[in-house]
């Protein structure tokens, strides 16, 4: 087998080994069951167990309150910005922050569905800060406000809870969740893609407060009302087994490991030494603005395009790969999810450190 590299991708990304290797080891046979989990009823005692234990550890490690609903649904998290306004858009209003891409199909997605006001955008700055609206700026009639917590392309994430003047607040936290210690119960809903730092893609998580659930307007598909995933435990239909069950698996080895807050101090520690040595050398710089700095996408570049493209290319060579940056923005962009060693961060400073001796 060849060596494993150092993934910096966006998504899907490294996920724990020892998760890996465990499920590798259960692959045919799960828990003596004659079977994997790929291959059993998800009615089934076993399976029953897996999605149980896996919603009640991640209550634990995210500290989840009880009139919280904990749903696994599948379409990604581009299908919950339809599903997002479907289910909560009453009165048909919603504001939305726009810091980002996928803020902007997020907001893009509900104007389908009403008035999606854009409240804020950096879209002319491209995206490099977040904007933060005064309370006030919010409409007090709105359904929700619609926060993109962590922007995955420009390495950017909101650093404070805002103030949206008591309008339900709800947030795309695909490339964060995990990563960071959050209140839940300053959010109405919250929800994440999990092929960052959760599992393998194919699994979104849905947090909402219960009293959000059971609104959905009418004509909605049976599939896009969170009512129907609430009542039924996430098995309504057939859910995609195999990805909560690693799901799970994450969740056991992040409590293991110290739960969120230790991720959160190593996270906190892999990033600043990254961003330390960029804002400390004379090649590199980062666009994104120093307070809305994210601990998950570190953005990059030289200034030259021609040297972005030799350090993504070098770098590969190095057994460091995925570095290069989204391809609307280019450049480059180590993503730093939990799973990724702290030994991979100082891989890639050495990397960085010798490219800049040999290209400054
Ligand atoms: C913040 C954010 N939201 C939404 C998405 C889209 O997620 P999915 O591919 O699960 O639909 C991504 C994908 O990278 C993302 O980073």
């Amino acid at each position: 087998m060849s060596e494993r590299v150092y993934n910096f991708s966006a998504g899907p990304s490294m996920l724990p080994v020892d998760v890996m290797t465990d499920a590798a080891a259960q692959i045919l046979d799960y828990e003596g069951s004659g079977m994997s989990v790929m291959e059993m009823s998800h009615r089934s005692k076993p399976f029953e167990k897996i999605i149980t234990e896996a919603e009640a550890n991640l209550r634990t490690l995210m500290g989840i309150p009880d009139d919280y609903d904990v749903l696994f649904v599948q379409g990604g998290a581009t299908l919950l910005f339809a599903m997002v306004p479907l289910n909560l858009m009453q009165n048909g209003k919603a504001d939305y922050v726009v810091s980002g891409q996928w803020a902007d199909k997020a907001q893009k997605e509900a104007a389908k569905f009403g008035d999606a006001r854009v409240v804020a955008s950096s879209k002319d700055s491209n995206y490099t800060f977040i904007p933060k609206p005064a309370a006030d700026e919010y409409r007090k009639d709105a359904d929700y406000v619609h926060i993109t917590w962590n922007n995955t392309i420009y390495g950017t994430k909101w650093p404070v809870i805002p103030d949206t003047n008591g309008v339900t607040l709800v947030t795309d936290m695909s490339s964060s969740i995990l990563s960071e210690k959050v209140d839940v119960s300053k959010f109405g809903l919250i929800y994440a893609g999990a092929q960052k730092n959760v599992g393998p893609a194919g699994v979104s998580i849905v947090i909402v407060r219960k009293d959000l659930v059971g609104h959905v307007r009418a004509n909605t598909p049976t599939y896009l009302d969170f009512k129907i995933h609430a009542d039924n435990g996430s098995l309504y239909n057939t859910p995609p087994a195999w990805c909560i069950y690693i799901a799970g698996e994450v969740f056991k080895s992040l409590l293991a490991k110290g739960g969120i807050s230790a991720m959160e101090a190593i996270n906190k520690r892999k990033a600043a030494k990254l961003y330390d040595y960029i804002d400390a050398s004379r090649l590199y710089s980062a666009p994104a603005a120093k307070e809305d700095r994210s601990l998950m996408n570190v953005v990059f570049v030289t200034g030259n395009e021609e040297l972005d493209k030799k350090f993504v290319a070098e770098a590969k060579a190095e057994g460091l790969v995925q570095l290069g940056g989204h391809r609307s923005i280019g450049g480059m962009r180590a993503s730093i999810y939990n799973a990724m060693p702290e030994e991979g961060v100082d891989k890639l400073i050495a990397f960085m450190k010798d490219f800049e001796s040999r290209n400054a």
